[in-house]
């Protein structure tokens, strides 16, 4: 069943006062995403990644094109409930999560915002956290007290997965979250995910660089070039057979032991 459907969409961005200059960050794209699905999105810095991203999460207005979630068109959410019940489905893990914390919170009281969303639960509420921080391979006692500049880039990225697993979203668009978080933990968060995915059919979208590593997650890759989908299909077929020159170059740049190992 497709949850997720983006058809036409586009946004220019416009810089400069005197001289306004636009930029064509994305161009007209289409996709669908499928309910229990992982969509890799993957491209090169600039490509139009994190702006894809933050229209489908309604927080950059596009340019023109359209977003339906469930079947409802997202930008035409307006009640504070309905607003309320699309960031409960679709929840953004991001690529500086920095950016994402109130510096003035601690971290427990960050992770006690979800049940804002998530509404009374009648559960223990700390003990649901800790549980999600243990899953993200955190210990509570060492972070909840902490402010967000206490913690390292990948804690904080961590954090934000923890959010994630408290929610359990029908969607998660996941923009290089596990960037800052090293290669033995990183498997681990990513696992995170399969597991959502395979309790509560959870979809993600997963956005990165790293090729690679898309070949190992994904059930499907899309390939962004200059604001398009130059390229999209399953990760063999990505991989074995790529048809855009622009994805042959990123094979080559997959690191040749992942390439000895899968044998392309
Ligand atoms: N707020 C903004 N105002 C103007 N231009 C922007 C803005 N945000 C992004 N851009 C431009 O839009 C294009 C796409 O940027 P975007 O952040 O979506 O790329 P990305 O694929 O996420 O890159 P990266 O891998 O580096 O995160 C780039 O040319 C960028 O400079
Ligand atoms: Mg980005």
């Amino acid at each position: 069943m497709v949850i997720l459907e983006v058809e036409n969409l586009t946004k220019i961005y416009v810089v400069g006062l005197l001289r306004k200059k636009e930029i064509l960050a994305v161009n007209n794209i289409s996709f669908r995403v499928s309910e229990k699905e992982f969509i890799s999105l993957v491209g090169e810095s600039g490509s139009g990644k994190t702006t894809t991203a933050r229209m489908i999460l309604r927080l950059l207005k596009p340019t023109s094109g359209s977003i339906r979630f469930q079947g409802r068109d997202v930008w035409s959410l307006k009640k504070m409930e309905d607003l309320k019940w699309y960031w409960r489905q679709v929840h953004g893990i991001f690529q500086d999560p920095f950016a994402s914390y109130n510096p003035l919170y601690r971290i427990d009281r960050v992770l006690n915002q979800v049940f804002n969303l998530i509404g009374d639960i009648g559960a223990d509420r700390e003990s649901l956290i800790r549980e999600a921080l243990k899953e993200v391979g955190l210990r509570p006692d060492e972070v909840l007290g902490r402010y967000p500049h206490e913690l390292s880039g990948g804690q904080r990225q961590r954090i934000m997965v923890a959010r994630c697993y408290l929610l359990k979203p029908r969607l998660i668009l996941a923009d290089e979250p596990v960037s800052m978080i090293d290669a033995s933990t990183r498997a681990g968060v990513l696992n995170l995910f399969s597991r959502l995915r395979d309790e509560y059919g959870t979809s993600v979208i997963f956005i990165t660089h790293d090729l690679g590593l898309a070949y190992y997650v994904s059930d499907r890759i899309m390939i962004m070039y200059r604001g398009e989908i130059v390229e999209e299909g399953s990760p063999e077929e990505v991989m074995e057979n790529p048809q855009h020159p622009y994805t042959r170059k990123l094979r080559e740049d997959v690191p040749l032991l992942y390439r000895k190992w899968s044998g392309f």
